[in-house]
């Protein structure tokens, strides 16, 4: 296993939530982070931030959420990643981040993270609407160029309820494991 950055020596985890409909959700993922012996931190796009109860996930990863850049000269609010699951990966987040675009400390965080060699795992959760534009397919091949693994969930039917009982959130762990040399 790769050294962790973290304190208690367990491996950090930096879970990137967008602004979607299961975003409300992701304290299965850092459930799931949890029992298996990670620590985790929250990171959400603005937008992301409103889809969650910021006070739970708080409470559960013993961390503060970050959403927005901090002040020069301010403490670092999260220990260094040692990998990242974007859980739930938005389309919008998912071709700015292919494109390098950095407007956001979520995008801030995913678009160093290739330099800085972090395991980083997205699972797109969209509809088949917007992964039909072309755009999402380059910014898929973009992303697994940079050697970042991508989820298994198929795009649900636009304006039919979303797949939220098929999107597996911790298809994130079995991915990002192998990558710091754990066992999934
Ligand atoms: C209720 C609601 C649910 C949404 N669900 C999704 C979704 O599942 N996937 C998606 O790509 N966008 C979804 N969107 C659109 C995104 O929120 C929008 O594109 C936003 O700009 C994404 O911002 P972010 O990528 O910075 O989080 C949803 C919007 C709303 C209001």
């Amino acid at each position: 296993m790769t050294v962790s950055s973290a304190t208690d020596q367990k491996p950090f985890l930096y879970v990137v939530v967008c602004a979607s409909g299961v975003a409300a959700d992701v304290g299965k993922l850092i459930n799931a982070a949890r029992q298996r012996d990670w620590s985790v931190g929250v990171v959400a796009t603005p937008l992301g931030l409103t889809f969650l109860d910021a006070a739970a996930v708080q409470e559960q990863t013993g961390y503060p959420i970050r959403s927005t850049w901090r002040s020069p000269g301010e403490a670092r609010p999260l220990p260094p990643a040692d990998a990242i699951a974007v859980a739930p990966a938005t389309f919008n987040t998912i071709n700015k981040w292919a494109a390098g675009i950095s407007d956001t400390l979520a995008l801030g965080i995913l678009c160093e993270a290739h330099g800085m060699g972090v395991p980083t795992a997205a699972l797109p959760y969209l509809n088949a609407a917007q992964a039909a534009h072309p755009a999402y397919a380059r910014s898929l091949e973009v992303l697994r160029e940079m050697n970042v693994m991508i989820g298994s969930y198929e795009p649900h039917r636009p304006k039919a309820g979303g797949g939220a009982d098929r999107f597996r959130w911790e298809e994130a762990l079995e991915l990002l494991e192998p990558r710091i040399g754990r066992r999934s």
